[in-house]
């Protein structure tokens, strides 16, 4: 969904449509307007800038010296685009697509020249957020919440502690971008990473009959790769760019980031090494979100620590390395029967602020919604 689209109409509210009869009075300005103001609408991309696109095995075979035996072994490797081999790094491309240090050097500065990486100026980057896609999460509070909805080529995590919403909330982030667009869907794939075994498209079949989607359209967009362990769940990331490519994904669910890495290394004396392999892995996930624009969720236990005197006992796991590496981070906590608290606590364009919403028979709702 685009940022400036309605959020996706449930059945509910497509029977009762709602007449709005809002008196005529001077609209005041919104940032839409004034943005609309300083970047003229001729404004035009570099006509010269290559499509990122651009598939390795046509583009690669154009730098000289570089045979087909190379852009076999980067294609196998999961680097489909050039823009995956430029934001690569030599020692990357070396050790998974077992070619020699000098072609990964030469490689990545031809792609990196070929896609134009370097400075860019900010009306750019703001027409280039303005085009973001974001999906809806079903409920217009966590919408306006996430000022639109899950932005693409970020990773978002959703933190809490055991029953908050959080695989929830990803059912029916799956169900909105698989479905068809007239519906308010992206028609889009999905990659759902399931580490602990929670997947269920039963849930997924429920929510379709609130959006009145075609449960078959949206269950053949959904692939869950079953992770039994992190070595596993790193290896599904190296597998995705084939799926990216082939099935159109907008967005990828970790179901959870960290379970198995914490179930793994445990004591003091692994809290390094799980730390640097976590580390590793959320690198991955972001290079994957912004490389093919995708939108990447990642749920995230808690720990509880008692002994804090003052402010917050329970903090998401993975302490600084998943802090720093996320986009945008959501809090859930419960309150009162069905109804759950979301709250931004960190964002590099959201204030720190919440918002209510149900878990219902339906999915994710408003409170109005909720029976
Ligand atoms: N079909 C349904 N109808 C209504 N509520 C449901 C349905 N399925 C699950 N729930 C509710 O969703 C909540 C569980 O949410 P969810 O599975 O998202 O938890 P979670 O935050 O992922 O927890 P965990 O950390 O254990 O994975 C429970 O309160 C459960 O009652
Ligand atoms: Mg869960």
């Amino acid at each position: 969904m685009s940022k400036k689209e309605e959020p996706p109409k449930t059945k509910k509210e497509k029977t009762t449509p709602t007449k709005t009869t809002t008196p005529k009075k001077e609209k005041e300005k919104e940032p839409e307007d004034w943005i609309a103001e300083i970047i003229p609408k001729k404004t035009k991309p570099r006509a010269s800038k290559p499509k990122q696109e651009d598939i390795v095995d046509v583009a690669v075979n154009q730098i000289p010296g570089i045979g087909p035996a190379v852009s076999e072994k980067l294609l196998s490797a999961g680097y489909i685009t050039l823009a995956a081999v430029a934001h690569a790094s030599p020692y990357e491309l070396v050790e998974h697509c077992e070619i020699g240090e000098q072609t990964a050097k030469r490689l990545i500065t031809a792609a990196r020249s070929q896609i134009g990486i370097g400075f860019k100026n900010a009306k750019e980057l703001l027409v280039s957020r303005q085009k973001l896609e974001k999906i809806s999460t079903g409920s217009k509070a966590l919408d306006t919440l996430l000022a639109g909805g899950i932005e693409t080529s970020s990773l978002t995590e959703m933190s809490g502690e055991f029953r908050t919403g959080k695989t929830q909330i990803c059912f029916q982030l799956c169900v909105i971008t698989a479905m068809s667009k007239k519906l308010g869907g992206l028609e889009s794939g999905v990659i759902f990473i399931d580490t602990e075994g929670t997947f269920r498209p039963e849930r997924i079949l429920q929510i379709c009959t609130r959006f009145g989607a075609d449960p078959e359209e949206v269950l053949n967009r959904i692939s869950v790769g079953r992770a039994y362990n992190s070595d596993h769940q790193m290896v599904l990331v190296l597998e995705s760019p084939r799926l990216i490519k082939d099935n159109n994904v907008k967005l990828m669910i970790i179901d959870s980031l960290t379970s198995h890495f914490r179930a793994e290394y445990t004591g003091r004396g692994s809290l390094l090494e799980r730390q640097q392999k976590l580390n590793k892995y959320l690198h991955q996930l972001l290079r994957l979100a912004e490389v093919y624009e995708i939108a990447i969720v990642a749920t995230n236990q808690v720990l509880s620590k008692p002994d804090v005197l003052y402010g917050e006992t329970i903090f998401p796991i993975g302490g600084n390395i998943v802090a720093h590496s996320c986009t945008t981070r959501v809090f859930l906590r419960k309150g009162k029967g069905d109804k759950r608290i979301a709250r931004v606590i960190d964002s590099p364009h959201i204030p720190e602020i919440e918002t209510v919403f149900c878990i219902s028979s339906e999915g994710i709702v408003d409170i109005e919604e909720s029976d």
